[in-house]
């Protein structure tokens, strides 16, 4: 194909001939973060991204979105990476191309409102280790959150890019919330605040090619700042989106280079660069550079993550989404915890209830943080809810949004709902009205004071500061205090591709069960899988053999370390107490360890094991203990929160179902919990 394509032009001499467009459209690519976020989940690691940042350097582009967004949550919590290193390691290859991040206003880099201090610390860092672009939003469309973060952007000398969360509640722009008055006083408000650009921020590929032409002629005879349109492929509208825009005169156009494209990410670059060549609006870029950069992607970077691409559909259309309006990255987070839940066959009552939670909550925009917040809720709802008491386990978000923590919602939450969440709610049970940062007491000093043995310096300071728990681990790894896991560390290409080549050998019935050689500690490594989940085991070749370890080794083994243990001085789990239990010699698959064992394994005191006489609290989803509100010896009251339970980036509130004494708790802070772990028991 490409090979034809050169020589037509060779023989148009069309390089040559090619005329400077009057009005060519800029080009923000994408790539290097709504990318790897849209298409799998953000792990691009940063040295797959410097082999081709030069090479993007030189296309022209008008920026380059690189950070924010969830890139500073997945580089720490995920790839041990650090978020700024990230940044400043960009800066130095794009040397002519601006840099642009996603900044969640108030919410900054994460999931709720931080306070005014850790925002302006927050922007001034950003801004001085590189960043020129902050394209912002609210996910309430509350520009009172713009506040704090514009003053610092312009304080900073940097580009206020301003944007517009475009929703719908019905399959065209209209409506009685989301029409065209909605958009053009919101992009008013912009131009107020001295926006430099404003973006039509349609996350989940909603905007219908007519109404972009609308939208975007209104918007350009009412505000003067350019015009920028930002809108995922999800739907499938998205490269008629953009000429229909284009036609009506928007300035700036967001894409992603064609391997990094399409599904829930962005249209292809290429394609466009071609409809638009000769035209008044040509971008003048080559596609034959573009090429270059996309074989580097194609055959040296991506094979390495391609594990992580949902390659479960063959359509790369979802057609859904015009319906449930639910963009990329949430439904690929909806999908992975109910997968982790068991209950990945009740996604259809997920997205069935979801416009009535949405309603309930006040209609918000479906994007991050609040799109988890939706979706969370409705998954709680899905999996706990009776026909007679809904909203059973709320998440702390949306007891906060209820509050207004978040700002003020587009319709207003349903007020039935609103009453039931904010019950007990520690804010108080009546609403607030003003800028939610008023209330907010600030953490950065206690931020300061609480890592001053591990931070080195401000920035280390705001990654505690944002991501207290995953922030904090993520520091004892950088000053070598802690060794990071397995799973952190990087795959090579040799690996991807060994790993690709056994799957394809598997499919077509070519893997036979081979044992290794026994190893420094005369124990041989056996690959077991049981009930669907792969344990790795490490058995003694000898009679009887023992089962010295079983963890599952497709997941990260949950750290059950008893509350008492220093995880600093923890010995490797193989050396704790062995589970010596009768194991099959071969052939015969290994019994599936029992509950008990696991917690044996670790905990000398057996908590788990102690039910009987008490009343456990049990994890109803995996997830990260954040925080216990009672201590053992408290005496506990039905109803109460006991402990806070941290699921899919939300905080979850478990409650007491009886009166009584908190007799024990068996994880500390910050541990790793399973589905139906004991977390603590009353008794
Ligand atoms: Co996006």
């Amino acid at each position: 194909m490409t090979d034809h394509f050169q020589v037509k032009m060779a023989e148009m001499n069309f390089e040559a001939d090619r005329p400077k467009a009057e009005n060519p459209v800029k080009i923000m690519d994408l790539t290097l973060r709504d990318g790897h976020q849209s298409l799998f989940a953000t792990r691009g690691r940063t040295e797959d991204m410097i082999p081709v940042a030069e090479m993007m350097d030189n296309i022209g582009f008008w920026a380059v979105e690189v950070w924010g967004g969830a890139t500073f949550d997945t580089t720490h919590r995920f790839l041990n990476e650090d978020p700024w290193e990230r940044l400043r390691t960009m800066k130095r290859y794009f040397k002519n191309t601006p840099l642009s991040m996603l900044l969640r206003a108030q919410n900054l880099v994460g999931y709720r409102n931080y306070p005014d201090d850790v925002a302006k610390a927050f922007v001034q860092r950003t801004a001085e280790n590189g960043m020129d672009i902050f394209r912002t939003f609210d996910a309430l469309n509350d520009f009172r959150n713009f506040e704090t973060v514009v003053k610092e952007i312009k304080a900073a000398g940097k580009h206020f890019q301003g944007c517009v969360c475009y929703t719908l509640t019905g399959p065209r722009m209209g409506g009685e919330i989301y029409n065209l008055e909605f958009y053009l006083n919101k992009a008013k408000e912009l131009e107020d605040m001295g926006a430099d650009t404003i973006c039509i921020k349609d996350m989940a590929g909603l905007l219908a090619p007519y109404d972009a032409f609308d939208l975007v002629k209104a918007l350009k005879e009412t505000v003067k700042p350019p015009i920028h349109l930002h809108s995922h492929f999800t739907s499938g509208m998205s490269p008629m989106t953009h000429l229909k825009a284009i036609e009506a005169g928007v300035d700036i156009i967001d894409t992603c280079m064609s391997p990094y494209a399409y599904r829930t990410s962005h249209a292809a670059i290429e394609p466009l660069v071609v409809t638009l060549y000769g035209t008044s609006r040509d971008t003048g870029f080559s596609v034959k550079a573009l090429d270059e950069i996309n074989q580097k992607l194609e055959n040296d970077i991506l094979p390495k993550y391609k594990h992580l691409l949902d390659d479960s559909k063959v359509s790369i259309i979802d057609t859904n989404v015009l319906l449930h309006q639910t963009p990329g990255g949430m439904l690929s987070n909806l999908v992975n915890q109910l997968r982790e839940m068991d209950a990945l066959d009740r996604i259809n009552e997920v997205y069935e209830l979801l416009p009535k939670v949405r309603k309930d909550l006040g209609q918000v925009p479906l994007v991050t943080p609040t799109s988890q917040i939706v979706g969370i809720q409705t998954v709680n709802n899905v999996l706990f809810d009776s026909e007679n008491d809904t909203y059973k386990m709320t998440t702390q978000q949306v007891k906060d949004l209820c509050y207004g923590l978040y700002g003020k919602t587009a319709a207003p939450i349903n007020p039935d709902v609103q009453k039931k969440v904010l019950k007990g709610y520690p804010r108080g049970e009546e609403p607030i009205t003003c800028r939610p940062a008023e209330i907010l007491e600030p953490e950065l000093e206690k931020a300061k004071e609480d890592v001053k043995d591990l931070a080195a310096d401000l920035d280390d300071v705001l990654i505690y500061a944002l991501y207290p728990t995953t922030g904090k681990k993520f520091l004892k790894y950088k000053y070598g205090l802690e060794d990071p896991p397995e799973s952190l560390k990087a795959k090579t290409l040799e690996q991807a591709k060994k790993e690709e080549d056994l799957v394809r050998k598997a499919r077509a019935g070519k893997v036979v069960a081979k044992k290794t050689p026994e190893d420094e500690e005369g124990l041989r490594k056996f690959t077991v899988v049981v009930d669907d989940e792969v344990f790795e085991v490490r058995v003694e070749d000898k009679n009887p053999p023992v089962i010295m370890q079983a963890a599952p080794a497709l997941s990260a083994p949950p750290a059950h370390a008893a509350p008492q243990q220093d995880t600093q001085t923890q010995a490797p789990a193989r050396q704790q107490a062995p589970v010596r239990q009768a194991a099959p010699t071969s052939p015969k698959p290994a019994p599936k360890p029992a509950p008990d064992a696991k917690a044996a394994d670790a905990k000398p005191a057996a908590p788990s094991a102690a039910p009987a006489d008490g009343t456990p609290i049990k994890a109803p989803m995996p997830g990260t203990v954040i925080r216990f509100e009672k201590k053992v010896g408290d005496t506990v009251n039905e109803g109460d929160t006991v402990v806070i339970l941290e699921a899919m980036k939300m905080e979850n509130s478990l409650t007491a179902t009886t009166s009584g004494t908190l007799k024990s708790i068996n994880y500390r802070e910050g541990d790793a919990v399973a589905k139906n772990d004991v977390i603590c028991v009353i008794g």
